[in-house]
């Protein structure tokens, strides 16, 4: 019988018996442990590579040594001889370091399986709840070694070239089901066109990148082995970019900037409608939000050391009406009953093919939508915040122009889709601006003075800087606390009463109340909060309130579980204030968690594991759209809503 040997693998603390003389990576994965190669185990990649402890480890039972492994061979020493520097700067010793793919086992052995040598990366995502996203990129990169044509074997390029691959994809991934032939492998147009030179300039060397194990889509001279791709929520207002390296999930760069398309109008019916009353407003819109990914793409890439064209696949998520016109795709339809979509499914498109300037070869992975108006993001949410895989009532808020609010659990999943008009991004506001330098963006007003604190962005200090306007989080602390301290009552109506207090006045035949006065302004003016400005947001924390109500009512729930609040409103949003004025239903404050751009979060999860499409198309394909406006109780509960709850005290925690 075979000696056997005990073989240890760390971090993971796999460890047991392997036959002596097995190759080193292949003991790993007969032990579940799956190390990087692309090179088909040539030693020329280094991707293999490990550590060898050295040792007797009580606690493991075994003594480790360099000797009880085979000595390096000819190409092994020739690589750690090329790579001696590069190894010293990782803080390794030289003399640890061998690739998995050509040392055999001879002994017992202690190896340590460095992050960029595992197969199995995962990263870490802050949420609610953490998670680990596994890394599982679309693309794999394979280094491909071919012999030239002969006048006795002048097989074609193309046909060589996919042998290669298929070989070498057998061989860097042994034993996986179902890998690729060479029959089954294409390649994209665009890089059959520079193949035949690309070959002959690399001396028939060259790393290639096979999407989904089926389609060449680059093809690099020599060793590439870097890996790269970008993720980006389309939002009505604003968009977002993030560059990572689909090899460790690393987010390189990240770049947002406003939609340009907010030009030809600021909330999607009247984007639909430009596009529909010019004759050439689609093509104008997309060519703009084009313009915009690729100046983003371009910024991003600068940013990372690297090409645009590097960029090797893009995962879109967006509201349905900017899928539709990033895509290109007539968005009339989404605007008047019965709103449909043209396509709900996930989509694979060429990048060439919507002038995106990233590789022309890549692929752009579309999330799919769930209705005319509760799109990719709303996918991409989902996908980033699981609700389908809890058992309690998670109820997600994504807060923007237009709110997209989902509840649901691992058995049943609603959701509902409300506009809440732009207060609660500072506009139509008297003195409302974005969050920028500049802008308020907390209030509190004392209880007995009605005298007002206010931080300003940019300032560490409260009431210092010259504030110029004010934006959606301070507009929502404003009201909360004017109806807190009595400014307001439970109607949302100033109390004329007041009138002696000189923050409280009568302009124009409407109350207002003064948060900054001129001198203390960089405007030149007094910053108020007027009667319409509270009604506003009246109307926008009506509309949340009673579409979340209605969910609710549809689990025969009084209160969720869990809220999360989605999107940069949600990020600077007070919830103790969102709660007192009745713009959340009821929930534990420590239960209510501000999750940031979850719809990018998904998207870039969609980049980074390719099972996460078939996710979303299936959590997408089981969520329930709930109409509102269809609800008998709709309009008149949406008029109780827009009234403040009675006054409770929410209990803050000390640290917030
Ligand atoms: S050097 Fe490429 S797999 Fe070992």
């Amino acid at each position: 019988m075979t000696e056997q040997h005990t073989v240890i693998f760390q971090p993971s603390g796999r460890r047991g018996q392997v036959p002596h003389g097995i190759g080193l990576r292949a003991a790993a994965r007969s032990l579940g442990v799956d190390i990087e190669s692309i090179c088909a185990e040539n030693s020329t990649c280094g991707k293999c590579k490990v550590l060898i402890q050295e040792g007797t480890f009580e606690r493991y039972g075994i003594t480790s040594s360099q000797e009880h492994l085979s000595p390096p061979n000819v190409e092994e020493t020739a690589y750690l001889a090329d790579h001696k520097q590069a190894l010293t700067t990782r803080g390794w010793q030289p003399s640890q370091v061998r690739l998995a793919c050509q040392a055999k086992v001879w002994g017992d052995l202690l190896v340590e399986v460095p992050e960029e040598s595992r197969r199995d990366k995962q990263i870490v995502r802050k949420a609610a709840t953490e998670r680990q996203i596994e890394i599982k990129p679309s693309i794999r990169k394979y280094l491909v070694e071919l012999n030239p044509p002969t006048i006795a074997n002048p097989k074609a390029d193309w046909e060589r070239l996919a042998s290669g691959i298929a070989t070498s994809i057998q061989l860097v991934r042994y034993g996986e089901p179902n890998l690729p032939r060479p029959g089954d492998l294409t390649i994209d147009y665009a890089c059959l066109r520079t193949l035949s030179q690309t070959l002959r300039d690399s001396n028939w060397r060259v790393t290639v990148s096979v999407w989904q194990d089926k389609e060449v889509v680059r093809i690099e001279p020599g060793l590439m082995d870097t890996l790269y791709g970008a993720a980006v929520d389309i939002g009505t207002t604003t968009i977002a970019l993030y560059l990572c390296n689909l090899e460790n999930g690393a987010i390189l760069a990240a770049e947002s900037e406003m939609n340009p398309q907010i030009v030809y109008g600021e909330d999607v019916m009247s984007r639909i409608q430009y596009s529909i009353v010019h004759k050439e407003g689609l093509r104008t819109l997309h060519k703009a939000i084009i313009r915009a990914l690729n100046q983003l793409l371009m910024r991003a890439a600068r940013q990372a050391g690297i090409s645009a064209r590097d960029v090797q696949e893009l995962v879109v998520a967006g509201n349905t009406t900017m899928h539709h016109l990033f895509l290109n795709l007539p968005p009339q339809h989404l605007g008047h009953a019965p709103f449909t979509s043209t396509v709900y499914r996930s989509l694979d498109v060429k990048a060439r093919e919507l002038g995106l300037a990233i590789n022309e070869s890549a692929n752009v992975h579309v999330l799919p939508t769930i209705g005319a108006f509760i799109g990719a993001d709303t996918t991409g949410v989902l996908l980033a915040e699981e609700p389908h895989t809890q058992d309690e009532n998670w109820l997600i808020m994504d807060v923007g122009t237009n709110a997209e609010i989902v509840l649901g659990n691992r058995r049943r999943l609603i959701c509902a889709s409300t506009p809440t008009g732009p207060a609660l991004e500072g506009a139509h506001i008297e003195h409302g601006m974005r969050a920028a330098p500049g802008a308020i963006e907390r209030v509190v007003i004392g209880e007995k003075t009605l005298e007002p604190a206010y931080r300003v962005i940019g300032e560490e200090q409260w009431n210092a800087g010259q504030p110029k306007g004010i934006c959606g989080s301070a507009i929502l602390d404003a009201v909360a606390e004017m109806y807190r301290v009595g400014i307001l009552d439970a109607r949302g109506k100033f109390r004329s009463d007041l009138l002696e207090n000189p923050r409280i006045r009568r302009r124009s035949n409407a109350m207002e109340y003064v948060i900054a006065f001129a001198a203390e302004t960089s405007i030149g003016a007094d910053i108020v909060v007027t009667q319409k400005d509270v009604r506003q947001i009246q109307l926008a924390k009506g509309a949340l309130y009673v579409a979340a109500r209605t969910l609710l009512k549809q689990f025969g729930l009084e209160s969720p579980d869990k809220i999360l609040l989605a999107g940069a409103f949600g990020m600077y949003i007070d919830k103790y204030n969102a709660l007192s004025i009745g713009m959340i239903p009821a929930c534990p404050p420590e239960n209510i968690f501000a999750v940031g751009n979850s719809a990018g979060d998904g998207a870039r999860i969609a980049l980074l594991n390719v099972d996460k499409r078939r996710e979303a198309q299936e959590v997408a394909a089981r969520v329930t759209r709930y109409e509102l406006p269809n609800d008998p109780d709709f309009q008149a509960q949406f008029i109780e809503s827009m009234n403040f709850p009675e006054r409770t005290k929410v209990r803050r925690h000390s640290n917030e």
